[in-house]
């Protein structure tokens, strides 16, 4: 592949919307100003499983501004029903406690919320079931897992090659239910114009992709794709939640049918996005390792069980990393459901990795141990020298360049073999390691077009969305070298579908899908124009395929640092520090990169030590519904951390020789905290979040 030439890329070229988000003139999607807003405020439900069987609007309806009251019996239809989390309102059906069963929009978002307090619901209660654990004998295989893996794989006799291994590992890891929770709540405004030009349809969304919110939705309302637009160029963080469309953007749809055109704005609350927006599965994970006496992986095990929904499938696919992690005489990876009456859990960054990876490398500490091995040591002497699950050669896997230079850093060598050996004083230490690893993947279908102008400055369109990532600059930097021009020559224009199409922000691929697209772009624009285009002078192209992606496996490698400080007395658990290092091959801007990666890293400690949603089985859904009683790790928690990229490039993955850098920073990052508690207690502690209690 030919790769661009390096100018601005690789920088640490300032965030282009930095000084719009700080001063607070960026528009999120609540804020837009439209002219005559309405307000929407939801009813749910109240049981977890049954059917309304009456609405009392009355109250409502008499209020003083308020504009129309929806409900399970006269809301507006939908021209498509196949999505069950999507379509709501449409029969008086109660699958979870929390569903939408109404609204009320009002002039004001006092009087909707006032109203929608007012309307009266009566139910036909059924008994529901939301009691996730692994003893149910409903479990069931999905057809595949998430992002199209199969659902099990088998190589070879793993009980077998396990009961003539000489060292073994059969443990039962368990990760909590976690809610994303950005900053900005899931918001939407949505407005009917029909009769004009134009769309018929717009939505200023908060989401990470504004064309496939369309493409999602506008079939779902009768519309061709071209007569919906949906709005997007800031979005405060998602965190995979803003993902895919929810049932909140079907709502204020729906709603907006029924008030004569004006705009209808609605964000949830933060304790409705607890039942509305998105989460990640509980797991439970049952890990058999086998290995001979110098810590060679004879057999690899590991059986997944995940909640899904019965309203509709998702299959979190935590046993995937295992497949390609290590080599292994023998390999086993299963994935089963408990399908209840709970949402659709969704993605949650780095979903499949982030909990599969907490479980096996915990695991692989515990094997470390068993066989007297360092645990780096026994990573690198289970580094596969091609891809266990594909055959493939690794188009560049570094690994091991990880794990060694981040034990220089992190100074490694001093730690004493023996748990609790570095206890001193009222805080025991301990340092904990753990690899991490992501898919460098390219999602086909972006198209960027590139416009000369007549003040010598190029517009670079594509419906792409920054969601708090540096995406904008990014793709500006990206955009400057593929043309051969200082970055403020480029002018990015993004977060709108009336730009060329764009994939979603997911699965750590849009830099590589994007930018792939605006250099071939820049490059066929060159070809058509040259040097000294003439003004309005303007080409289009599309993510071209990578050939190379079905020769190499690409994934991005990483290794977590943690020296944990555990109080001998109250158990407090402290990551005093943390050092993340990662191959991701070509960084394209070290600022924001170096962002992602502290970021993810930060939400790793929130996983390992805080994050967990827990369901009351009696009532049926997440009482831990605010910032309050569901924590996220503080500045407080985060204490040294640093993460830093190995000078990689990687010229198989796309033109800029990058990876992909969103997801990676979590992955491993709460086993390495779990090995670090370990190794300054004793305590091994096989689920997180570890509580105080959990190391008595
Ligand atoms: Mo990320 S969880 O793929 O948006």
């Amino acid at each position: 592949m030919t790769l661009v030439d390096p100018k601005v890329i690789g920088t640490s070229a300032e965030r282009l919307d930095a000084h719009d988000k700080v001063t607070g003139s960026a528009l999120y999607a609540f804020e837009y100003p439209v002219e005559q807003p309405t307000y929407l405020h939801p009813i749910l439900s109240t049981i977890g499983r049954g059917r309304v069987r009456a609405m009392h609007t009355a109250d409502a309806e008499a209020l003083d501004g308020v504009l129309a009251v929806l409900t399970v019996f006269d809301a507006p239809r939908l021209a498509d029903t196949s999505d069950g989390e999507l379509a709501i309102l449409q029969d008086p059906e109660v699958h979870f406690r929390g569903q939408f069963v109404g609204a009320v929009v009002a002039e004001t978002p006092e009087v909707a919320r006032h109203g929608a307090s007012l309307v009266r619901v009566d139910y036909d209660v059924e008994s529901h079931d939301t009691d996730f654990h692994s003893g149910r004998d409903d479990l069931y295989a999905p057809e595949d897992v998430n992002a199209g893996f199969p659902t099990d794989t088998e190589d070879g006799d793993v009980d077998a090659a396990l009961a003539a291994a000489a060292v073994t590992v059969d443990q039962v890891y368990s990760t909590a239910m976690e809610h994303n929770n950005p900053m900005e709540p899931h918001a939407a405004i949505a407005r009917w114009t029909p009769g004009g030009s134009g769309p018929v349809l717009t939505l200023h969304d908060s989401t990470q992709g504004v064309h496939s919110v369309r493409q999602t939705l506008a079939p779902m309302f009768g519309l061709e794709v071209e007569q919906m637009r949906v709005i997007a160029p800031y979005v405060g963080g998602g965190f995979g939640s803003k993902g895919l469309p929810h049932a909140h953007d079907v709502l204020v749809v729906l709603a907006a049918q029924r008030v004569d055109g004006r705009p209808v704005k609605f964000a949830l609350t933060r304790q409705q996005m607890f039942a509305l927006s998105a989460y990640r599965t509980p797991t439970v994970q049952h890990i058999r390792l086998g290995a001979d006496a110098d810590g060679r992986l004879t057999a690899l095990s590991h059986e997944a069980i995940v909640q899904s929904a019965k309203i509709k499938e998702f299959a979190e696919q935590a046993a995937v990393p295992s497949r390609l992690m290590y080599s292994a005489g023998t390999r086993y990876t299963t994935h089963r459901l408990a399908s209840l009456d709970v949402p659709a859990p969704s993605w949650m960054r780095a979903p499949g990795e982030t909990p599969g990876m907490f479980a096996a490398e915990v695991a692989m500490d515990e094997l470390a141990e068993a066989c007297g091995l360092d645990p780096i040591e026994l990573r690198i002497r289970n580094e596969p020298d091609v891809d266990p699950s594909t055959g493939r050669p690794w188009s560049g896997r570094r690994l091991t360049d990880c794990l060694r230079e981040g034990a220089r850093r992190f100074g490694w060598a001093d730690r004493d073999a023996t748990a609790r050996a570095g206890s001193d004083s009222e805080w025991q230490v301990g340092m904990g390691v753990a690899s991490a690893t992501y898919p460098a993947n390219t999602s086909p279908g972006s198209v960027a077009r590139i416009v000369y102008e007549s003040d010598g400055t190029y517009t670079v369109q594509i419906g792409s969305v920054d969601i708090g990532t540096g995406a904008w600059t990014a793709l500006t930097q990206i955009a400057a070298d593929a043309l051969g021009c200082p970055l403020d020559a480029i002018v990015l224009q993004i977060g709108d579908t009336n730009l060329p199409s764009a994939t979603v922000a997911g699965g750590s691929t849009g830099t590589s899908s994007w930018g792939s697209a605006i250099v071939a772009a820049a490059r066929a624009f060159r070809d058509q124009h040259g040097t000294s285009p003439a003004p309005g002078a303007a080409t289009s192209a599309g993510t071209p395929d990578n050939p190379d992606a079905d020769k190499f496996a690409l994934h991005s490698f990483g290794a977590h640092f943690v020296e944990a400080h555990v109080h001998r007395d109250t158990c407090e658990i402290r990551v005093e520090r943390m050092l993340g290092v990662f191959a991701i091959g070509r960084v394209i801007n070290t600022r924001t990169v170096r962002s992602q990666l502290l970021g993810g890293m930060t939400m790793g400690i929130s996983m390992a030590l805080h994050e967990s949603s827990v369901n009351d089985p009696r009532f049926g859904h997440v009482v831990t519904q605010d910032l309050a009683s569901y924590h996220v790790s503080t500045h407080a928690d985060i204490r040294y951390l640093d993460a830093v990229c190995l000078d990689d490039v990687d010229e198989h993955a796309n033109p800029m020789g990058s990876k992909g850098a969103g997801e990676i920073g979590i992955v491993g990052a709460a086993a390495a905290v779990a090995n670090a508690v370990r190794h300054a207690t004793g305590v091994r502690v096989r689920k997180v979040p570890i509580h105080l209690d959990d190391l008595l």
